[in-house]
């Protein structure tokens, strides 16, 4: 008897790899630092917004996000049009992969990146062209444009590079979108953005306004906090918002996450407050560590890159062992999250007695 077969690409679909929550020790306060959330409570306001949200869960959300669409719209000076809401960034990189490859169509991203590229294009059965970060964890924009050939239809760039951690530089996007094809779909995936401090910081939204195929994916599980609720934007011209909107998940965006998303994007003051401080944190930790002797990448979001090799299982035990959870990459290294001073101190204690 023959059964129902799911087409093959979904076989080889990588699976997802979540941060595992802290291991629990008795006496001692466990931190969660592996999956880049944000330590803070939601911003002032927001359980109150989400609070009126909730009597209404009878109720479908409002299926165009026309409150989100307006904030968002507002904040950007951009059409509403050229806007497109989901459950969370990653929704959008699938729903761009989808919109735009056909079955053994190509897209090029750096390697290693965020981990749900390769899903995201294997699920649509298109063919991921890995290009390796270098050695400083940066992408390498000349590889990857000379990766892309007429088989090419999306090219990823991650700015902050999750897991690595540097962003690349206005100057570098502009001299890359300058080699690649006009019909080649560049995402610019900024989740990270709001922690940026560099000097020739990337500025997504006026790369868009530049270049027709230029779209630029933004979330607010990171800086605003709201991982839990699920809410990503995308920013483009309009026909490729037109074509996000078109194979999106109909009322993805819940009432309360619609809800929760508003009333952040009114506190931008705390926000950044926050942001600020999480930035100091991570400032700190990264100079404690290369004084005491690790060369670690420029952290630009909020998270930390420990090249280790082989050791990384090791050094995620020895982590464990402290109370804090991070993300290990078997044979390639760590990304720990910049979380509370605390979990923080303990990172840069695990580090000093770990073996360089
Ligand atoms: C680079 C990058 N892009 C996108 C995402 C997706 O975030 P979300 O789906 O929570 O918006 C993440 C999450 O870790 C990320 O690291």
């Amino acid at each position: 008897m023959t059964s129902p077969q799911p087409r093959s690409n979904v076989a080889e679909i990588p699976p997802y790899v979540a941060g595992k929550p802290p291991t629990v020790r008795p006496g001692m306060t466990s931190y969660k630092l592996s999956s880049n959330e944000n330590p803070y409570p939601p911003l002032p306001g927001v359980v109150e917004a989400v609070q009126a949200g909730v009597g209404a869960m009878n109720r479908y959300p409002d299926m165009g996000a026309s409150a989100l669409y307006e904030a968002l719209s507002r904040k950007f000076g951009v059409p509403a049009g050229h806007l497109s809401v989901a459950t969370g960034s990653v929704g959008l990189i699938y729903q761009l992969v989808q919109a735009f490859c056909d079955p053994g169509d190509e897209v090029v991203f750096a390697w290693r990146s965020f981990e749900a590229y390769p899903i995201a294009v294997t699920a649509a059965a298109a063919t991921g062209v890995k290009v390796p970060v270098l050695a400083d964890g940066r992408h390498d924009l000349d590889a990857m444009a000379a990766a892309v050939t007429d088989r090419t239809k999306v090219v990823l760039v991650c700015t902050p590079n999750n897991p690595t951690g540097p962003a690349v530089t206005q100057a570098e996007l502009d001299a890359f979108l300058a080699r690649v094809p006009s019909d080649v779909l560049v995402v610019v995936d900024e989740a990270y953005v709001e922690f940026v401090r560099m000097p020739d910081a990337v500025d997504g939204i006026a790369t868009y306004r530049r270049h027709e195929n230029v779209v630029v994916t933004r979330t607010f599980s990171k800086a605003y906090g709201l991982a839990g609720f699920r809410v990503g934007y995308a920013v483009a011209p309009a026909p490729i918002a037109a074509a996000l909107r078109a194979v999106s998940l109909p009322f993805g965006v819940s009432t309360v996450a619609q809800a929760a998303a508003i009333a952040s994007l009114e506190r931008q003051d705390e926000l950044f407050e926050r942001v600020d401080a999480l930035v100091t944190e991570r400032t700190r930790v990264v100079t404690g560590l290369r004084e005491a002797g690790w060369h670690v990448p420029e952290a630009q979001g909020n998270f930390v890159w420990f090249d280790l090799g082989e050791r990384t299982l090791d050094f995620a035990a020895a982590a464990d062992e402290a109370g804090i959870v991070v993300r290990p990459f078997a044979g390639e290294g760590c990304r720990v999250s910049i979380g509370e001073t605390e979990a923080n101190d303990r990172l840069l204690a695990v580090a000093a007695a770990f073996p360089r």
